[in-house]
């Protein structure tokens, strides 16, 4: 009989979901809940090194600890020697995530030029025979986010690799349709992950460029993909994922948020990020959610102007709420 965990895992990618990408300084705890009450069906934690998750370090423990109420998330670990990166699966998997995410994808030069995140495309051999390691060493279910290739090889590697993968028991594979030469530059392609798709059984989730929901729609027709991961776009729009539920499920196109939810949200951002870290800190944390949050306001670069000078909660709060009594009636383009 299936256990627990594997009908939960299974139930995951059953409807399509609609996923918050890892990124780094961005999906914490706070974000992946501010997603998840917007709609997000599965949430990634930001990529965890696994040298510092053996050595216990601070930052990686706490990327690891997941409150009981932020599920279903996935940890997401990364790094370039195989024994550490199974030693580190070991210790992701004793926080109880849905499943193991391993970062194959990551193209920043300090991380892929050792080989770590998309420095595995170099040589798919390695990649292939990490990916089974790992997949031996724990009992939870291992997933694997790439990129089409490293870029730029005359053939992309990504379709053999994903059937090389799920024959060694990757049960999920995302596909940031992009090489990782090209960083975050050029439109992704989504018919890789199509072509990937078409030669394996396993779900295959396609991520670059969504960025509405009609556009998570296109990349599932296009492609057939078993869901959608979004990132930038969530930055500033957390409510693409009740967009896309709302597409998805029901074939509604419903309206972007309200004045007063868009000022809501920066003022729950404020104060949570304040909690979390010290006034000072949160207050500046919050700068680069704010300014997508307040997009397309009327007034929006003004009022964006006079947060970002503003060092102090109330003061923030003070400039929402005089924007909010002179706007009583605005809503977002
Ligand atoms: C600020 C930032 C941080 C990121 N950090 C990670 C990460 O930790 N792990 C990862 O697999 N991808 C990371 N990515 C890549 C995203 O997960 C995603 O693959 C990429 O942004 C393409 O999707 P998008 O077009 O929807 O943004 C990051 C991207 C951004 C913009």
């Amino acid at each position: 009989m299936e256990n627990e965990i594997e009908t939960r895992f299974k139930a995951l990618f059953a409807n399509r979901p609609a996923i918050l990408a890892p990124m780094e300084d961005v999906t914490d705890a706070m974000f992946r809940a501010i997603c998840r009450d917007r709609g997000a069906d599965l949430c990634v934690t930001e990529f965890v090194n696994c040298e510092g998750l053996l050595r216990g370090c601070r930052i990686a423990k706490r990327k690891v600890t997941l409150a009981p109420e932020d599920r279903p998330t996935a940890i997401q670990i990364y790094g370039s020697d195989p024994h550490r990166l199974v030693d580190a699966a070991r210790v992701a998997e004793a926080a109880n995530p849905s499943y193991i995410d391993v970062n194959c994808g990551c193209w920043v030069p300090k991380v892929a030029r050792r080989g770590a995140g998309a420095g595995w495309l170099r040589d798919p051999e390695a990649m292939v025979a990490m990916a089974r390691d790992v997949v031996k060493a724990v009992s939870l279910p291992v997933t694997v986010k790439t990129r089409i290739g490293y870029g730029p090889e005359s053939h992309m590697p990504i379709v053999d690799l994903a059937r090389r993968l799920e024959d060694v028991g990757v049960r999920v594979l995302t596909i940031h349709c992009r090489t990782a030469e090209m960083g975050h530059t050029g439109a992704a392609d989504w018919q890789w992950a199509a072509r990937a798709r078409e030669v394996v059984g396993i779900p295959v989730i396609v991520n670059g460029d969504i960025n509405s929901a009609e556009a998570a729609k296109k990349a599932l027709d296009d492609t057939g993909c078993a869901g959608v991961m979004v990132g930038r776009r969530a930055i500033d729009h957390p409510w693409i994922f009740r967009e896309i539920r709302a597409l998805l499920d029901r074939g509604e196109t419903i309206p972007g948020p309200t004045l007063a939810e868009r000022l809501s949200l920066c003022r729950e951002h404020l104060n949570k990020a304040a909690m979390e870290r010290t006034e000072l800190g949160g207050v500046r944390a919050s700068r680069r959610y704010l300014s997508g949050y307040l997009r397309g306001l009327h007034g929006a670069a003004a009022l964006r102007q006079k947060l970002v000078l503003c060092d102090s909660l109330t003061g923030c709060m003070d400039i929402l709420n005089e924007y909010e009594a002179n706007m009583p009636n605005a809503h977002a383009a």
